[in-house]
């Protein structure tokens, strides 16, 4: 089974306008010119930029949100919903990052909602998941995940659950510089492999893309990306410096 590789940045709350404009033109540059393999490059900018880069970056980057609203519309002030993401060419978004978790107090049930929108609305969930260093050291991560899986996305049924990506990222992990080892990250990305199908079958765990994100760089992520299970990153610092992440997406060449 061949699963679709792929590497995408979350900006997070950086670079201003002309900033993005610029590293993102750099970027779709050094991936027209650089990656041989048919991996999805995928930027995730702050809004601001979504509808720029998506005119940009044409079939050679991919653009993404880095969260959207639970509703269709209406007198949420300050919001984004799916639909207006959707509009000006976005392909994916991602849903249940730890730091909208964390700082925004974002719910399992919360983050359910907002997967069903976005694929309402024709977009890509990437969905993460990923344990604290408490869950890790006690050793109660496998049941931390599942509890994410269950509640987040289980719900969906087979032909919706089958449009996700899932992304594992240890909340350690994240602008930390402590990567999880090849061997951790495989054995959970296993893990949450062994669920889908135990939950979907064989053939939509087989066809889900499992991407590992915290601490990536060009450095580790041959190793990380070499593992069975692991079929690419989601990369939050090493994003913002185009050949760091363009070295990133090359591993798979
Ligand atoms: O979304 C990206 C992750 O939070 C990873 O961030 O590569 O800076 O550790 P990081």
């Amino acid at each position: 089974m061949t699963r679709k590789k792929i590497v995408a940045g979350n900006w997070k709350m950086n670079l201003d306008y002309a900033e993005g404009i610029s590293l993102f033109s750099e970027i779709v540059n050094m991936v027209r010119d650089e990656k041989k393999g048919d991996q999805i490059a995928i930027i995730c900018s702050p809004y601001l930029h979504l509808n720029s880069l998506a005119k940009l970056g044409g079939e050679t980057v991919k653009i993404g949100a880095q969260n959207c609203h639970q509703n269709e519309s209406g007198a949420f002030t300050g919001e984004i919903s799916a639909k207006m993401i959707k509009s000006v060419g976005c392909e994916y978004v991602i849903i249940g990052h730890s730091e909208r978790r964390q700082y925004f107090a974002e719910s399992d049930e919360l983050l359910a909602q907002k997967t069903v929108i976005a694929l309402k609305n024709g977009l890509t969930p990437i969905f993460c998941i990923g344990e604290t260093l408490d869950e890790r050291n006690n050793g109660s991560y496998f049941e931390v995940l599942k509890s994410q899986l269950d509640h987040g996305v289980f719900g969906l049924d087979a032909a919706d659950f089958s449009k996700l990506v899932i992304a594992y990222e240890p909340v350690w992990a994240i602008g930390t510089g402590l990567t999880a080892t090849s061997d951790q990250a495989q054995e959970v990305h296993a893990y949450i492999r062994k669920e889908i199908a135990a939950k979907y079958g064989q053939e939509i765990a087989d066809a889900t893309s499992i991407l590992y994100g915290g601490s990536a760089n060009p450095k580790n992520a041959a190793e990380l990306f070499a593992q069975p299970d692991i079929d690419g990153g989601l990369i939050g610092g090493a994003s913002l410096k185009s050949r760091d992440f363009v070295d990133i997406v090359k591993t798979f060449n």
